[in-house]
């Protein structure tokens, strides 16, 4: 019992250090396998596999009690402490915290839906119990909305990482403990931890096991393949935004980087619109599933749009009713229109957006998308990613053991030992 209460004060003292890593520079890297975090983020990429858990519970004869348990205690996100992080809390956030941190993601969504749970929250538990805008419908139209709505939780927490780490560096809290934790933070829950089933992590199709907002747009990427390849364009836009929160503060630099993953995400939602506009509309025969889909990607973002245009973004939300029960066969051409007239709004362009492989030939979404007097441009950022993420050499029984401070080396951060610790001792 003495030896359990030394380490667990060990374990303490080190969480208080934030959240370096050990050895300190070894850091464990993400799914994407190229960003280097300058802190150990273990515990909140792994808020992605409570999403893949979720999912899972939700397949085939849906378990919506279990799916319940993990959306509302936990599962595998631990904060320290026998504390879980979980994906309600996530949900439930505000996201300035009281208004010290400047995030017009959030504030955007909160002036859309009028409240923190009618985001996401109130949509999510309507579909596990069963009420509401869910009552009545089908498995797979309660999944959907869970699933994706999950994904758009975990990108809209990524950003609070990322106001708070713009917070934190403008006031000159520029160790990586302070400001670049919470950046590594964001890059965390964005990217995921989860070892790809296939490639790696970067190129090539997406592996379809991560379950993170990154894997999300890297899906529109695929779909949309003369477009800006965003989720290959965010891992040099995160680097860009660390680089510029250490040693060397950059404000402006900090906030570019923001701005730039805004921007992915706004071009995720959008090319979700339009896809799954059509896809929802299903040549006249209603698919509620892919209204569902089409409804949860569009809102990943579209708070953050309605600061540029609400009466854009509301006329999108209409189409994108939960409670229609057919799609009028004009309504994909109409998102079309109505997304594209906020692109210069966003500092993105059509190009950048690119067009959907399956936009059915001759039609309105097969139509050019024009960028006359539109030069937005994407922040390219940096790939001289940081080097805290070196191989550590262990000796043990004579053998020595080299291994990759990588995803799949991945250990318990000390919160989840902490917390396994606090366990044993109870
Ligand atoms: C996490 O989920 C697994 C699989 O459903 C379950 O066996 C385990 O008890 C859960 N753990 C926690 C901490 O909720
Ligand atoms: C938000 O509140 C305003 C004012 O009460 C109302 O007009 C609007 O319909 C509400 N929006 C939503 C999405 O409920
Ligand atoms: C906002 O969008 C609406 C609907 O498309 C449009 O009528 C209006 O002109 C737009 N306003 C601005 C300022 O672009």
């Amino acid at each position: 019992m003495g030896a359990i209460r030394l380490v667990l004060l060990g374990l303490v003292a080190t969480g208080a250090e934030g959240g370096a890593c050990n050895p300190v520079d070894s850091c464990p890297k993400l799914s994407d396998g190229l960003y280097c975090p300058v802190n150990d983020v273990t515990e909140h990429a792994d808020i992605n596999r409570d999403v893949a858990l979720i999912k899972r519970y939700l397949e085939d004869t849906p378990d919506y009690a279990m799916a319940k348990e993990v959306y509302t205690m936990g599962n595998f996100s631990s904060k320290g402490l026998g504390n879980m992080r979980t994906l309600q809390d996530l949900a439930l956030k505000d996201m300035t915290v009281g208004g010290k941190y400047t995030n017009v993601f959030y504030t955007g969504a909160l002036s859309l839906y009028n409240s923190t749970s009618a985001i996401w929250h109130d949509y999510i538990m309507a579909c596990l119990d069963n009420t509401g805008v869910c009552q009545g419908q089908s498995d797979s139209f309660r999944r959907y909305v869970i699933n994706k709505a999950l994904i758009g939780v975990v990108t809209a927490y990524a950003t609070y990482e990322f106001g708070a780490a713009v917070w934190k560096g403008e006031n000159g809290q520029t160790a990586d403990g302070e400001a670049a934790y919470a950046w590594d933070e964001g890059a965390a829950f964005y990217i995921g931890n989860i070892d790809p089933v296939l490639g790696d992590g970067f190129s090539g199709a997406a592996p379809g096991n991560l379950y993170s907002p990154y894997e999300f747009n890297w899906k529109r990427d695929f779909d949309y393949p003369d477009g800006t390849n965003t989720h290959q364009a965010s891992i040099p836009i995160l680097n860009y935004g660390l680089i510029n929160l250490r040693g060397s503060y950059n404000a402006a630099n900090v906030k570019a980087a923001e701005l730039g993953m805004y921007k992915i995400f706004s071009i995720a939602a959008i090319r979700s619109a339009i896809k799954y506009a059509d896809k929802a509309y299903n040549g006249g025969t209603m698919e509620p599933k892919y209204l569902a889909e089409g409804w949860a990607y569009w809102r990943s973002a579209s708070g953050y749009m309605s600061n540029f245009n609400a009466t854009a973004v509301e006329a999108v939300d209409a189409l994108f009713d939960l409670k229609q029960t057919s799609i009028p066969a004009d309504a994909p051409c109409k998102v079309k229109t109505l997304v594209e007239s906020l692109y210069p709004h966003l500092g993105i362009t059509c190009a950048m957006v690119g067009k959907w492989k399956d936009a059915p030939t001759g039609g309105c979404l097969d139509s050019v998308c024009d960028d006359t007097g539109n030069s937005a441009t994407l922040l390219g950022g940096s790939d001289a990613y940081v080097d805290m993420c070196k191989a550590t050499t262990t000796t043990t029984g004579g053998s020595t053991e080299t291994s990759l401070a990588g995803r799949a080396a991945a250990l318990p951060a000390a919160g989840a030992l902490a917390a396994m610790v606090a366990l044993s001792c109870q």
